[in-house]
């Protein structure tokens, strides 16, 4: 069976190298940041965001527990002013909409007005032969909305500079489904 989340890091790894700089701008519970500060070594570095304090405490336990090198940053900002604190070039960067799992607060989920302005600094962001993951839950109302804006804005980009597509189950609308955005 497909399974979403493989395919995820089958993708971030076909790009991500020891030494390379990632960024997580959706950190929640950390497994993504924790998966790309063990992938780029201690020579490398990973920025991570996420609004909620919980997020940033669950992370950094996790990563801390989890024994990941020294080579992370975790900044309780929203993901459209990553540009702001991350200044090099990124090789790798996910996003993983929706809300904190676990933490009951569905309200404080990603939202369009700050999405659409994010994935398109994290694609402004990418070096080359870098990856971006932007993952959809379309089983609730914003997410059904995060992801047709996506598409919108995905389509209006140049194929000469990124590769994009959206791998989805077919047979499943509700289900998960991301976009890749592969730069040239
Ligand atoms: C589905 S969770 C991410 C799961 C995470 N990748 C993990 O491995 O556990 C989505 C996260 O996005 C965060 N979020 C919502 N709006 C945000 C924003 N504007 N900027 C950054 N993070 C945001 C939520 O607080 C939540 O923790």
């Amino acid at each position: 069976m497909i399974d979403l989340l493989d395919l995820h890091k089958r993708f971030l790894l076909a790009h991500l190298r020891p030494g390379d700089v990632a960024v997580d701008f959706t950190m929640g519970n950390g497994h993504d940041t924790e998966f790309l500060s063990k992938t780029v070594g201690e020579t490398g570095k990973v920025y991570a965001f996420d609004i909620q304090e919980l997020a940033l405490a669950s992370t950094r336990k996790r990563l801390i527990e989890s024994g990941c090198p020294d080579n992370w940053e975790l900044f309780r900002v929203s993901h459209h002013r990553a540009p702001e604190f991350v200044k090099e070039k990124i090789r790798a960067g996910i996003f993983n909409l929706g809300y904190l799992p676990g933490s009951g607060k569905k309200e404080l989920t990603t939202m369009r007005e700050t999405t659409l302005p994010a994935v398109d600094a994290a694609v402004g962001m990418l070096g080359e032969d870098a990856v971006l993951i932007v993952a959809v839950y379309p089983g609730h109302p914003e997410g059904m909305a995060e992801g047709e804006a996506l598409l919108g804005y995905f389509s209006g980009i140049s194929r000469f500079r990124y590769s994009i597509a959206q791998i989805k189950l077919v047979n499943s609308p509700t289900s998960p489904y991301f976009f890749v955005v592969e730069s040239k």
